[in-house]
């Protein structure tokens, strides 16, 4: 088993980097990875970038330079549920691009032409341990669909448009994306994300204040998943 840990951003990633014992740096297509042993276990973490594409490149880098067999992104987003406040953490058991489009042309809104599906799955096996983990630190977890896409969302419009389409308890920008570089290369994925804002106009107020304090829970997550895996 070794494992890749994705982080959007270095607030979502630093402190597992911190972590790594017998580190070693490769930089691949502009991505820094940092290959080593995490909590004990053969792991590579990268800080990918904002975004569904950086998201992919460095998802797909790590299985095929680094030969990853599982994928964990980790990091925050903004809730869709009222089942989950802030700082509440949502782990997913698939993934959807909300912005992934051809309706004009008759498809389900959300489908991805190719594999046809809207919905990809994530690892049921590592859901149930990131559940357990969360239960051991007293974290609210919630199990669910995340949407991703290219947009922060920060409107009602949006937020309605996505729970109505896919029911999804949280969004954010690269768990989708993740999701279906694992999906189309049979590796095991799981997405953890921490709450940093409501994904309202009140997002402008609360992400700043809080997107560091979720950060910071999402790693606590996988420090936990680590031990229970
Ligand atoms: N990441 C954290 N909050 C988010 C939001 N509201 N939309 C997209 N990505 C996010």
């Amino acid at each position: 088993m070794k494992i890749g840990i994705i982080g959007a951003m270095s607030v979502e990633v630093d402190a597992l980097v911190s972590h790594l014992d017998g580190v070693n740096k490769r930089t691949v297509s502009g991505i820094d990875f940092y290959e080593g042993k995490l909590y004990g276990r053969d792991a590579v973490v990268a800080r990918c970038g904002i975004g569904k594409v950086f998201a992919a490149i460095c998802a797909q880098t790590m299985i095929l330079s680094f030969g990853v067999t599982h994928i964990i992104n980790t990091g925050v987003a903004g809730t869709l549920t009222d089942r989950l406040d802030l700082l509440d953490v949502a782990i997913a058991n698939g993934v959807v691009q909300h912005d992934m489009d051809t309706s004009p042309i008759g498809d389900p809104v959300g489908l991805i032409s190719g594999i046809n599906k809207v919905v990809l799955p994530t690892s049921e096996k590592m859901g149930m341990i990131a559940e357990q983990a969360a239960r051991e630190l007293g974290f609210n977890a919630v199990r669910g669909i995340v949407a991703s896409g290219d947009q922060f969302i920060s409107c009602a419009e949006r937020k309605d448009f996505i729970v109505k389409n896919f029911s999804a308890v949280c969004c954010e920008m690269e768990g989708a994306s993740i999701g279906h570089v694992c999906y189309v290369n049979g590796v095991e994925c799981l997405i953890v994300r921490a709450i940093s804002d409501s994904a309202t106009g009140e997002a402008k107020m609360e992400y700043p204040e809080l997107v560091g304090k979720a950060a910071t829970r999402s790693q606590r997550m996988i420090e936990k998943i680590f031990a229970l895996l």
